[in-house]
């Protein structure tokens, strides 16, 4: 029975190949579940006073966890900052005295797993953040390619692992077989002679190639990656066209939102009122800026542009309409048109912030485009976010309806807002 045993050896060996294969996609996967646990907990423990590339109340911790390889320290001033500044830490005072005295809060609950998750986290995503600027051209538009989802990539290895074993063991049996039928009929075959020198090595120069061509699983297996690395290329490159995330135009004017919104504080709403009332948030008008730019830095050649737009002449004080040239603001943001996308909807009845969907706009000297504004982006949310329907008119008139259909009452759709303007209107 030696080709059972043959058969078995072989079997065997895939076996051996697909628990190799197995081990080491599941330790690379756990791997990865250990930055996006740290993940988690930054975002929902330290992000109120850090972010990874920017300094907010707390340093900018990628490069302050890059610089600083000390973990031990890292942890425990993670865990217990307090601790460390009344045992008289001189790092840990360092870095209070430069943060004038501002108090970080401790995290004793965090494991020194947790932390070092968080750590492996935000060095991971400082060292993506600089590879990024990298590869962006400067001032122009930068699309993230975030690549396919993780599932993806993972059931594209697999495929590979298993359609290589399927051939790998359909060839050996192949092989078995033909050998026992060929030694049923008393043949005996003989690997084709190739010519050698005296020391035995392969003369001829081609016979790598030619041996490795008339491989016809192995040539099948390289045309199979071939044909996976081009499809999986497509698919990207298909599902980042038209994704403009990252997106900042050069605008007419230096107008900063860090100044106006982040410094002075100037509330979105002063100037993007349309965005809690209609479905545009609006880009304002400049005689909005006239209302403190008539007196503020009005020797500025920036500024002289919104006179120049306006027709103002600064000296008389006197607007001129047939001089007036509007400025052409570059629009950042811009769903498709068959997208219909409604602000108020989102910011006063959903109550959801500005910046949950365009980033810390109070930060960005020129704005520029945070989110990717795809519609798996859109849903993703409307999965995960929780309505919050008490004391929310809009949905206290919805409620009203839903009890009166309930009792069999008569309802129009005027009571469920059909004639609201936004309902039908752009
Ligand atoms: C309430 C605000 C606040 C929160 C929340 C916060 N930090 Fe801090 N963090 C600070 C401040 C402020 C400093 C600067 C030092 C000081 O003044 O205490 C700082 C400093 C640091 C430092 C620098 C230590 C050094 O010596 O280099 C690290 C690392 C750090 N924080 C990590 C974290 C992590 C991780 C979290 C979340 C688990 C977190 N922080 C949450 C405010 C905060
Ligand atoms: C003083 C007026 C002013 C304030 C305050 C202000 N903005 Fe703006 N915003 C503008 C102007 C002008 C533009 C157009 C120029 C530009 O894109 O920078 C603009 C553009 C934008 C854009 C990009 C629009 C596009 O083209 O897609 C977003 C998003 C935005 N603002 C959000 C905010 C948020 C969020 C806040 C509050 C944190 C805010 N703005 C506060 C004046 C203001
Ligand atoms: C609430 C008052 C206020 C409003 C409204 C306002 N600004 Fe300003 N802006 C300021 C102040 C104050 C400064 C100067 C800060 C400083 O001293 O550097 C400034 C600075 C600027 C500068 C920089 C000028 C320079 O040369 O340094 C530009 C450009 C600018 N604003 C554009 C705008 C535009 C465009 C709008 C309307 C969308 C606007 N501002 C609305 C108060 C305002
Ligand atoms: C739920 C996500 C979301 C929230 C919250 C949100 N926006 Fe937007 N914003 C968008 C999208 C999507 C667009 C693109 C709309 C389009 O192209 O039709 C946009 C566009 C804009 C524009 C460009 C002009 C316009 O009206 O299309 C401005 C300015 C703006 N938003 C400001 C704000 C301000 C200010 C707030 C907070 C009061 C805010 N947004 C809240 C998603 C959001
Ligand atoms: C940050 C989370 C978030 C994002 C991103 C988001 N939405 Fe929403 N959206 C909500 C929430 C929450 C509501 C429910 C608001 C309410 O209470 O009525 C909502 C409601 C809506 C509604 C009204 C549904 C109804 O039946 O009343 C529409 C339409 C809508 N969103 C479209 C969009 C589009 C289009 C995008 C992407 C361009 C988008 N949303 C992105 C959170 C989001
Ligand atoms: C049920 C849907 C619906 C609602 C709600 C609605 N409209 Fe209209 N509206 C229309 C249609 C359809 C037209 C186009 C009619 C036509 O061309 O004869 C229109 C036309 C208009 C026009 C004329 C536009 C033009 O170019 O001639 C204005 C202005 C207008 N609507 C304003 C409003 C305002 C303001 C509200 C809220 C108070 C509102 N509409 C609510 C459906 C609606």
């Amino acid at each position: 029975m030696r080709s059972f045993s043959l058969i078995f050896k072989q079997f065997s060996r895939s076996v051996l190949l697909i628990v190799g294969f197995a081990f080491w996609g599941f330790s690379a996967a756990y791997a990865q579940t250990d930055a996006a646990k740290g993940e988690t907990i930054f975002k929902s423990k330290c992000t109120a006073c850090h972010k990874v590339d920017q300094i907010m109340t707390g340093p900018a911790l990628g490069p302050q966890l890059t610089e600083e390889t000390d973990d031990k320290y890292l942890t425990k001033w993670i865990q217990n900052n307090q601790a460390l500044i009344a045992a008289g830490n001189p790092k840990a005072l360092a870095i209070v005295k430069k943060f004038d005295g501002k108090a970080m809060t401790t995290f004793t609950e965090l494991s020194d797993a947790d932390v070092g998750n968080v750590i492996a986290y935000v060095r991971a995503d400082w060292k993506q953040i600089q590879d990024d600027k990298a590869k962006a051209p400067a001032g122009g538009a930068v699309a993230e390619d975030k690549g396919p989802s993780e599932l993806v990539v993972w059931g594209l290895i697999g495929i590979i692992v298993i359609a290589f074993i399927v051939i790998l063991v359909l060839n050996k049996v192949v092989g078995t077989l033909e050998r026992l039928l060929l030694k049923n009929k008393n043949l005996v075959i003989e690997d084709e002679p190739v010519a050698v020198d005296e020391h035995g090595n392969a003369v001829d120069k081609n016979a790598l190639l030619k041996k490795i061509l008339k491989n016809k699983k192995l040539v099948f297996f390289i045309l199979l990656c071939g044909t996976i690395a081009m499809g999986s290329w497509g698919w990207v490159t298909l599902w980042n066209t038209n994704v403009h995330q990252g997106y900042q135009p050069v605008q007419p004017i230096k107008y900063s939102h860090e100044l106006h919104a982040g410094t002075m504080k100037i509330d979105c709403q002063y100037c993007h009122t349309g965005a809690y009332k209609s479905k545009n948030a609006s880009i304002p008008s400049l005689n909005v800026c006239m209302n403190c730019h008539k007196v503020v830095k009005t020797e500025s050649p920036e500024i002289h542009k919104i006179y120049d737009a306006l027709g103002y002449d600064p000296k008389t004080q006197k607007y001129d309409s047939t001089a007036a040239k509007p400025i052409q603001w570059v629009r950042v943001h811009n769903l498709p048109d068959l997208a219909y996308f409604n602000h108020s909807q989102h910011v006063k009845v959903g109550g959801i912030k500005c910046q949950t969907c365009h980033g810390p706009v109070e930060t960005m000297k020129e704005v520029y485009q945070y989110s990717p504004l795809t519609m798996k982006w859109c849903i993703q949310c409307h999965k995960r976010t929780e309505v919050n329907a008490k004391g929310n008119a809009y949905y206290d008139s919805i409620l009203a309806a839903h009890d009166k259909i309930k009792k069999g009452e008569k309802v129009t759709a005027a009571v469920l807002g059909g004639i609201e303007c936004g309902k039908c209107h752009y």
